[in-house]
């Protein structure tokens, strides 16, 4: 990663947590990662505890948000939350296009394109999941399917959508599995990304992140932070624990 730029460091909280849980939880964090200078820290949340994250971290170095957000504007849409709701709860960061959701609700590569740009529209960082599974590695084709996952939101909306965007590399296989990419790997696909989505777009990007997701924890943490082309990380279960999180973060703000 770059010495001079500040790492980005996103959680996902995915579906845990309690309305008790949360308080020690929140005030660790408030308490022991405000002071990281190098960091950007964003806690997506499960939607109902938005309130609570935001009243814990307001005032403080720490941002939040949410893991999901409809495609559509605020309407008949029972059990779906707009991009609209959560800026009311002035999230920063949405996820997007995670790979749980992709499974088990079909979301389709249009359906992810059109929350990116809900999530653009109300001045939210999208952080766009993208990766390929193991057999699609085996087979030698992630870069090519990595890519068609980006170019739905690159044909639709123009590559200069990805301005003050966050695209996490999240290999399937790596998620939820102890099995992380080596360095060497997730360096390189997220030098892919980049390049990929760069050469689509005639500027410069000012605010434009790549990081890595899947398994990532205090250990493999270290050799991660080494990785030139990687803005930051992407962490689940590990950021509900607060020492393996505490870790993470302090490496990164070292490194
Ligand atoms: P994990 O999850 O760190 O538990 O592998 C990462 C993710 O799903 O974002």
């Amino acid at each position: 990663m770059k010495k001079n730029k500040k790492k980005i460091i996103i959680a996902n909280m995915k579906m845990n947590g309690s309305l008790n849980f949360n308080i020690d939880y929140l005030n660790a964090i408030k308490i022991n990662f405000n002071n990281y200078k190098n960091l950007n820290i964003g806690l997506c949340v499960p939607y109902p505890y938005l309130f609570q994250a935001k009243e814990f971290l307001k005032g403080s170095n720490i941002g939040w948000g949410s893991q999901n957000v409809a495609k559509f504007e605020n309407g008949p849409h029972t059990g779906e939350v707009s991009a609209e709701m959560l800026k009311d709860f002035d999230s920063q960061y949405v996820i997007v296009g995670h790979s749980e959701r992709n499974t088990a609700y079909c979301e389709s590569d249009e359906n992810i394109a059109n929350k990116f740009e809900r999530i653009k529209k109300y001045k939210m960082s999208p952080v766009l999941c993208v990766g390929e599974t193991l057999i699609e590695r085996e087979a030698g084709i992630m870069e090519r399917v990595v890519s068609s996952q980006i170019d739905t939101i690159i044909q639709i909306y123009g590559a200069e959508i990805f301005e003050d965007s966050i695209v996490a590399y999240e290999p399937i296989w790596a998620i939820g599995s102890d099995m992380a990419a080596t360095p060497i790997q997730a360096n390189k696909m997220c030098n892919f990304i980049k390049e990929h989505i760069c050469k689509s777009y005639n500027s410069d990007f000012e605010n434009f992140n790549i990081i890595y997701g899947g398994s990532v924890n205090s250990k493999n943490a270290v050799q991660l932070f080494t990785s030139e082309s990687l803005d930051g990380v992407l962490i689940g279960r590990a950021s509900v624990n607060i020492d393996e999180f505490s870790q993470i973060c302090s490496t990164a703000d070292s490194s």
